[in-house]
């Protein structure tokens, strides 16, 4: 006899399976609630709903555990390439060495963008943040690489390394546009992340030397924002994708949910934080006072997050990351120390204990593309560059689902009564 729960609504008694995951966590489906009951559940923020069952990414937030498919974020760090793991999150498995060659073949033959798409960024002001051209360049790419109604297997794998592929593709190019240096195409001798930076840091005049240290940094960096089961951009695509709109504009709506500063938005916004520490010559205690006032808008970006009550393990990943890259000769970062400061300052304050704020991806995420001289807004940038097999993750899994449908939420309505409608002459200030 499977697990139950019982409700007792308007003195009568309501039972609702127990839903229980290959981890051990458990729901109960109300799918019949309201139906039954005529009551619905209300959850800002949706901190108690889940949303789906998925088999991409596992979180323990208690007790800071992150895997991908099952492997944790520890061995894949350790170990892998960002390639090899976003083939491992759209396949469920880690790739033969065939299966790898073909998938790095297929990213690096759709890296090139249509070159009517190169002149869109003539159109942007210089000032445009990257973030606003990535989403608005994807979008386009539905333009330009049309997907047919019915997507077979093979078309639904070429548009997928299309996307990984030509983000980094339109990352590198806005970046170029904002200097006014002209475009680098990526490279059929190079691999993923050696295109990237060359993308972004050689010029027609300026060979890049491809540093095996860096390179390891940007690939740890991609690996480690990939997914993270339903975050708010992971659910907007999720959301985006159940009207089943076009795929390019449903990864482009991720992109913009991931740009706010409580979401990806963080990373550039934890560097501008130490920069302001830095520049006031403090030790940071007097912004940790401004970030513990209730009325204060000041928060401890990179602090905090709303599954991990423990250390973010990808946290302690970076941490340790910055200090391989920082000790390199001819890289170094002063913010790096004000951060191990304010960490070790906010982890002995009991505001941030009693809240279990820890330090979580952004807190030290920005540091390495900052010792790496990625511009500041580009920070966010990689971070969807990361973050798009995670997406593609969840949007094939839910359009592949059996029966899957459309999202729409209920609400409590809190407005107006029924009213009758006054005619302009008759109304005025005092009959409001
Ligand atoms: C990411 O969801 C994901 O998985 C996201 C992500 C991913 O990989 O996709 O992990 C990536 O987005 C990481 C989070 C990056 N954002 C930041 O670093 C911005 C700073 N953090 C906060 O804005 C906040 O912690 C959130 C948004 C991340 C989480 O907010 P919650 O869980 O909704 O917490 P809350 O707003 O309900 O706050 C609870 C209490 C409040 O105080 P009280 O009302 O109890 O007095 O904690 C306080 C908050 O004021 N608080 C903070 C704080 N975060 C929460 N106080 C100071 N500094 C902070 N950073």
């Amino acid at each position: 006899m499977s697990e139950t729960v019982k409700l007792i609504v308007d003195g009568r008694e309501f039972e609702y399976p127990v839903i229980v995951g290959s981890e051990g966590e458990r729901a109960f489906d109300i799918s019949r609630l309201r139906n039954e009951t005529g009551m619905i559940t209300l959850d800002s923020g949706y901190g108690n709903t889940g949303s789906c069952c998925s088999a991409i990414t596992f979180i323990d937030g208690e007790k800071g555990i992150l895997r991908y498919r099952g492997y944790p974020i520890e061995q894949l760090a350790e170990n892998s390439t960002f390639v090899e793991t976003a083939y491992l999150l759209l396949h469920n498995e880690l790739p033969t060495a065939d299966e790898l060659a073909v998938f790095s073949r297929r990213l690096n033959s759709s890296s090139l963008i249509h070159e009517d798409m190169r002149h869109f960024f003539g159109a942007f002001p210089n000032k445009a943040h990257p973030m606003g051209i990535l989403s608005t360049m994807v979008a386009s790419l539905s333009a330009f690489y049309p997907l047919p109604d019915e997507l077979d297997l093979s078309a639904e794998e070429q548009f997928m390394a299309n996307l990984i592929s030509q983000v980094r593709t339109i990352a590198a190019f806005s970046y170029k546009k904002s200097i006014g240096e002209p475009v680098m195409y990526p490279s059929i001798k190079l691999k993923y992340v050696e295109n990237f930076l060359n993308m972004m840091f050689a010029s027609p005049v300026n060979n890049y030397h491809l540093d095996p240290d860096i390179i390891q940094a940007v690939e740890l960096f991609l690996i480690l924002h990939a997914d993270h089961e339903q975050n708010c951009s992971a659910s907007t695509v999720r959301m985006a994708g159940s009207s089943q709109a076009n795929i390019y504009s449903v990864i482009s709506a991720g992109i913009s949910a991931l740009w706010g500063p409580r979401h990806g938005g963080a990373n550039q916004a934890v560097i501008h934080m130490l920069e302001s520490i830095h520049a006031s010559g403090g030790d940071g205690r007097e912004f940790i006072a401004r970030a513990k006032q209730r009325d204060s808008k000041t928060r401890l970006m990179g602090f905090g997050h709303r599954v991990y009550k423990n250390f973010d393990p990808r946290a302690k990943i970076l941490k340790a990351a910055c200090h391989k890259l920082l000790n390199k000769p001819g890289i170094s970062n002063p913010l790096f120390d004000i951060a191990l400061r304010l960490e070790e300052a906010a982890l002995s304050d009991s505001y941030f204990l009693e809240r279990n704020l820890y330090p979580n991806v952004d807190f030290y995420s920005g540091l390495i593309l900052k010792a790496i001289e990625i511009p500041y807004d580009m920070f966010t940038v990689l971070f969807a560059i990361g973050r798009v097999p995670g997406w593609l993750s969840h949007w094939r899994e839910m359009v592949h689902e059996e029966g899957f449908k459309i999202s729409r939420p209920r609400q409590i309505y809190t407005g107006a009564v029924e009213r009758n409608y006054l005619p302009v002459e008759q109304r005025d200030k005092v009959t409001r």
